[in-house]
């Protein structure tokens, strides 16, 4: 079963290991000013039985591409909120900034957005979350563009800006039905009007959709005509961005002025993901890896991990991986998901623990201790995160951003 991020709230390669250089385990615990040069060194150490996160820089950079085309080369401000869906928050912003159809970035965080510029990324950075007094200052002084998305945000912003000594640039952040951030829209119309008096530099008006499609163009409607009337009342919007990754897919009229994708430029793909693979080839931008750490036959009768899910009807190897559900992986995993060593798939049997998941091999012995396994990556589509997602009933987006931000985490 396929779920998207909304039927999911409803209901419920073998690359090489030694990238050119490792980094940062968490986004904020990251000083390195460029990717390619990190904490760990070299990579991981052949014999190294911790897992990681490997970052395919040339598939965030196709997928940025697909998007540049899929919205006929609208610029693209990034979503990388939640430590850029899993993959690792200022290694993203660095390997994406360089595009030209980036415009920018957009985090929920401000303590993400202020990272980005710890870490040197010029480009614009967007809090769409509620900025505090107490912050507004230091986001005025170090660039961030705040977004309006209370009453009173432009009067706020205004004060911060007045207490940093620099204009304020914002976004206005309208709400046309989703009901969870934003002014609504059926009584904006004054709130952008006074924000138009206020000495703040508006640079763009967004909303996000509900992703219920009929809903989704009457929302588009809402947005639309509420721009209008604004600009015909002489308020200045900036750039009118709506279009998620599904937009981006789905909805052609909501390309607007700028796009506001996240997981399709990690390489998943947001809701019907057969249909959307039809429209274009995304490459995952990151492989959850870790070595074989235990190989063992069992003899018929015995059984495996917790609750003893699992029995061997006749004598059968069985393997196990030092990864488990507090890295990130999904405890799920045991209804049907598999896993690749060399180029072949073995499937998770018994239950997924907080640190290890554990394997059928076969009646043969097909591997060894130090084989890598790969659990999540482009390298097979039963590996691909929305087949996991599928599999396992779960939402691609918890595939990737469950990924632990402990994990350590090399560029190839
Ligand atoms: C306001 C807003 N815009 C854009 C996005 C990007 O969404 P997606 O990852 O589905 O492209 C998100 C993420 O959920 C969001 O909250």
């Amino acid at each position: 079963m396929t779920l998207s991020r909304r039927s999911f709230v409803a209901g419920v390669a073998a690359a090489s290991l030694a990238g050119p250089g490792a980094l940062a385990a968490t986004e904020s615990a990251d000083p390195t000013p460029h990717p390619s040069k990190g904490l760990l060194g070299e990579g991981p150490p052949s014999d190294r039985f911790d897992p990681w996160l490997e970052i395919d820089q040339s598939a965030l950079v196709t997928n940025a591409g697909i998007v540049s085309h899929l919205t006929g080369g609208r610029p693209i401000l990034a979503v990388i909120k939640n430590n850029a869906y899993g993959l690792g928050l200022t290694q993203v912003a660095h390997i994406l900034e360089p595009l030209e159809s980036i415009a920018g970035f957009a985090v929920v965080k401000a303590a993400a957005a202020l990272a980005l510029r710890e870490a040197g990324v010029r480009k614009p950075v967007l809090l769409m979350g509620l900025f505090s007094d107490e912050d507004g200052p230091e986001l005025v002084a170090r660039d961030i563009h705040l977004s309006l998305s209370t009453d009173d945000s432009a009067s706020r912003a205004a004060r911060a800006a007045e207490r940093a000594g620099k204009q304020a640039a914002a976004h206005v952040y309208l709400d046309t039905g989703m009901s969870r951030m934003g002014i609504p829209y059926h009584r904006a119309l004054p709130v952008l009007e006074a924000a138009a008096a206020l000495p703040i530099r508006i640079d763009g008006t967004f909303m996000g959709f509900t992703e219920e499609p009929e809903f989704d163009r009457e929302q588009l409607r809402r947005f639309t005509d509420l721009a209008a009337e604004a600009r015909r009342r002489g308020a200045s919007l900036g750039a009118l961005h709506a279009a998620s990754s599904n937009g981006v897919f789905h909805l052609p009229e909501a390309h607007l002025d700028m796009v506001r994708p996240g997981i399709a430029l990690f390489g998943a793909y947001p809701s019907d993901w057969e249909a959307e693979r039809a429209m274009a080839e995304l490459v995952p931008a990151v492989r959850l890896r870790a070595r074989v750490v235990r190989v063992q036959r069992l003899r018929a009768g015995d059984t495996v991990s917790y609750g003893r899910r699992y029995e061997a009807s006749e004598p059968t190897w069985i393997a196990t991986i030092p990864v488990g559900h507090a890295d990130g992986y999904t405890s799920k995993a045991v209804n049907g998901a598999q896993i690749l060593i060399g180029d072949r798939l073995y499937p998770v049997i018994g239950s997924v623990s907080a640190s290890h998941t554990i394997i059928e091999v076969g009646s043969e012995r097909t591997l060894d201790i130090g084989d890598v396994a790969t659990l999540v990556g482009p390298d097979d589509p039963a590996i691909h995160p929305n087949a996991l997602a599928a599999t396992t009933s779960t939402s691609v987006y918890d595939v990737l951003m469950h990924l632990n931000s402990g994990l350590p985490r090399f560029l190839v």
